[in-house]
């Protein structure tokens, strides 16, 4: 793993921005693995500012998201689908047919996720991945649980997620309580991954991801197998990092 202390929330979105571009140079039809959340917003904005100032050119990459909530279509207001169109599909000149999101409007939860497993393998995975770490060391909506998952499937959120997604709801009530996730072993089959984390509440995860034993109650830990991870932070994500690194 590479830890990167970028200091602040802004010069992390823009690290992240410049690692995305570089992949996109790199790769014109690219396979990016993106992630909602308040985290990334800032990488997306620079993404937009380089399409608009005429140095990147998303005509020919292809997007997988890392999960949907379950029941939600994709013109819900508070579907990762929607936020991703609001956050940056919508600001450029991305063709639609090769954004995929977790079809959350198919409430046939087996069909749901083997449609979406087939289609990253037949994508042949992801080059890059971009990832957010929930509090509990969640990636993606995969859980803290007994063993790390393998391929998309249906989740029941935790109460903690629950509560830590409420913030971008009404009420409480209103969050969904399930989602539809890519699976740890889908997320690991991608070429490279970049972890964004800022803030004092990321900490604690930030450390576990790193530093910890690798077990499925820190579904981030299975980075550490990685041969190719970015974790890009600000100085508050890394404060319990000090001297590891
Ligand atoms: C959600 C998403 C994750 C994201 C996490 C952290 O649970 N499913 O992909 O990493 O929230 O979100 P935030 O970046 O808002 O802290």
């Amino acid at each position: 793993m590479r830890i990167i202390n970028c200091h602040t929330y802004e010069a992390m979105s823009r690290k992240a921005a410049d690692i995305l571009a570089a992949q996109i140079q790199l790769k014109p039809n690219c396979v990016l693995g993106l992630a909602t959340g308040t985290t990334p917003i800032g990488a997306y904005q620079g993404l937009i500012k380089k399409y608009e100032s005429g140095s990147l050119d998303f005509s020919e990459v292809r997007t997988y998201n890392l999960d949907e909530y379950r029941g939600l279509t994709h013109e819900d207001p508070q579907s990762y689908h929607y936020f991703m169109n609001d956050q940056l599909f919508n600001h450029v000149n991305i063709d639609p047919a090769n954004v995929h999101v977790p079809d959350g409007a198919n409430t046939d939860a087996d069909a749901a996720c083997t449609d979406y497993d087939r289609m990253v393998a037949e994508a042949g995975y992801c080059d890059l991945q971009l990832l957010g770490i929930g509090r509990n060391g969640h990636i993606g909506f995969n859980e803290p649980a007994d063993e790390f998952s393998k391929g998309t499937h249906c989740v029941d959120l935790t109460e903690s997620t629950i509560e830590a997604n409420s913030r971008l709801f009404e009420k409480e009530e209103d969050v969904p309580r399930q989602a539809y996730t890519m699976g740890t072993q889908t997320i690991m089959n991608a070429r490279c991954i970049l972890m964004v984390a800022n803030g004092e509440n990321k900490a604690q995860a930030v450390r576990d991801m790193c530093f910890g034993p690798i077990v499925p109650t820190c579904p981030a830990s299975i980075l550490q197998l990685h041969p190719n991870v970015f974790v890009v932070c600000d100085d508050a994500a890394l404060s319990l990092c000090e001297g590891l690194y």
